[in-house]
């Protein structure tokens, strides 16, 4: 999608569909609902305002041809709820929610008149990274797909032109990873093997200029990863241990931060097998790991002063003669004993011997995302993804950078208490805590492995697969967490 920026007025616009945001502001002048400065589109929207037609209600969409005094084939008016609750986040999802309007019509370009009230940057950013979501569909696969993605969006913005087109440039990098992440995920297991994911996640480097390496079973056995094969070791597809590398001269030796995603590309469950009721959509098992290829991509691009280490445990799991069976011990890469009591409780596993390896390769902070739990669903639903931190500073800065991306995360506790319920009698610690604050013990397990690193863990099992469609996303892989982990990361290369 090509992104322009314009400064003209908005009625000597030539474009296929002017897009304007309309907000409820009460009382006052309806006519000055939309929210824009510019003159011609208010009077071009006058009666239908006026008429209290259009009212500005949330996603309200109301088109007008030939629109009078503009030069636009079409205006169209979106609704953006109430003026004194909107924000870049109402204006990201507005965006793509005009996108994905267009795209049925089969029209090709718009171009978006930013509404008031937001610093004229931030708003960029919000619309073009809104955009390109909205312009995504996981139809790859159909044979009748005709392309319906929007070409080309301007933005028609006043502001310091370099400040702008600056914001424009990273919300394009920012958008194309999080849709570089959502098609690796969107992958059916057959497509998308550990193999796969390694060589996609290797010409993505090769493409961004990052380091990437990619060892197989025996490495795995090398640094003693008892507990990443002990879930390998039931496949016969191998596992993948994917580390890449962004380590940008002028970067000082310390922070090392260390992505580690969950890249389990089909999770049967293994031996204590799930039941086959919803069984295909665990292929998104490996979110967790597309989500950090997704943001390595983007921070490569963006160049943060800072190293960062992407690590990936990519692995099936699978039951079969050689599954790893409920009782066993694993001795994981730091040391610590395991007692299998549930082989569907997998992600832990690969992301406990990630983590130790993150550490061992020098990294100072640890953020990991994994698709974990179904419990973190039943906790927060589909409309937050979980959050725990070991360390309240880093916990702060991560914080600040959802609000950035817009994204949204509820932390979660990590208190002493839960740990009672992974002790083992025979081992140092067991892979499941029963049935209550199942997204919790899980967070401790983990926790045990980042031991005293400041980490955060990312549970992402409710988020990373849209249910439905939304006006301004497809139902399907969402690519949460992404631009997160990158306004993370370059807050962190910029103090
Ligand atoms: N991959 C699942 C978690 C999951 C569930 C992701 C639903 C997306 C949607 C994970 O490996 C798993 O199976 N977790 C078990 C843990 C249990 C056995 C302790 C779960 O949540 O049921
Ligand atoms: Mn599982
Ligand atoms: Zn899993």
């Amino acid at each position: 999608m090509k992104t322009t920026l314009s400064f003209s007025p908005a009625a000597q616009l030539e474009t296929e569909c002017l897009v304007a945001v309309v907000l409820d502001r009460g009382e006052k002048d309806k006519t000055e609902a939309v929210v824009s400065a510019d003159k011609a589109v208010q009077q071009a929207a006058a009666d239908l305002l006026s008429s209290g037609d259009v009212a500005g209600k949330n996603f309200e969409s109301t088109w007008l041809h030939k629109p009078a005094g503009l030069k636009a084939k079409r205006l169209l008016l979106l609704g953006g709820g109430k003026a004194k609750n909107f924000s870049a986040s109402d204006l990201r999802k507005l965006a793509g929610a005009a996108v994905r309007a267009l795209k049925p019509r089969n029209l090709k370009s718009l171009a978006f008149l930013l509404p008031e009230g937001i610093p004229a940057a931030e708003a960029v950013k919000a619309v073009v990274e809104g955009a390109m979501v909205g312009n995504f569909d996981p139809d790859t696969y159909k044979s009748d797909r005709k392309n319906q993605n929007v070409e080309s969006v301007t933005v028609v913005a006043s502001g310091d032109q370099a400040a702008l087109q600056g914001a424009m440039d990273e919300a394009r990098i920012l958008g194309e990873s999080q849709n570089f992440t959502r098609d690796l995920v969107n992958e059916p297991s057959n497509h998308m093997t550990p193999t796969i994911l390694a060589n996609r996640a290797q010409e993505m480097a090769k493409a961004v200029g990052l380091k990437c390496e990619v060892y197989g079973a025996d490495k795995l056995k090398e640094l003693k990863m008892g507990a990443f094969w002990g879930v390998a070791q039931g496949s016969d597809e191998p596992p993948a241990l994917i580390v890449m590398r962004y380590e940008p001269a002028g970067a000082p030796e310390k922070p090392v931060l260390g992505l580690v995603g969950k890249g389990v590309t089909f999770d049967t469950g293994g031996i204590s097998i799930k039941p086959a009721d919803n069984m295909e959509k665990m292929k998104y098992d490996m979110a967790g790991g597309a989500t950090m290829i997704g943001a390595m991509r983007a921070i490569a691009l963006l160049k943060p002063k800072v190293k960062v280490i992407g690590i990936v445990c990519a692995t099936e799991n699978m039951p079969s003669g050689k599954a790893q069976k409920p009782g066993d011990i694993q001795t994981a890469m730091s040391g610590k004993t395991i007692e299998i009591i549930n082989t569907d409780a997998e992600g832990r596993l690969v992301l406990a011997d990630g983590l130790c390896y993150a550490r061992q390769l020098g990294c100072t902070h640890l953020v990991d995302a994994a698709t974990l739990t179904g419990a973190v669903v039943v906790a927060l639903g589909y409309a937050n993804a979980g959050i725990f931190a070991s360390d309240d500073d880093m916990y702060k800065r991560f914080a600040k950078a959802l609000e950035r991306a817009g994204e949204k995360m509820w932390r979660l506790p990590l208190d002493d208490e839960y740990k009672d319920q992974i002790k083992s009698s025979i081992a140092d610690i067991m892979n499941t805590g029963g049935r209550w604050g199942g997204a919790i013990t899980a967070a401790m397990f983990l926790k045990e492995f980042a031991e005293d690193t400041p980490w955060i863990h990312l549970d992402i099992a409710g988020t990373a697969w849209m249910e439905d469609n939304k006006p301004w996303i497809a139902k399907g892989p969402s690519g949460i967490a992404v631009r997160s982990l990158v306004e993370f990361a370059r807050e962190f290369g910029s103090s």
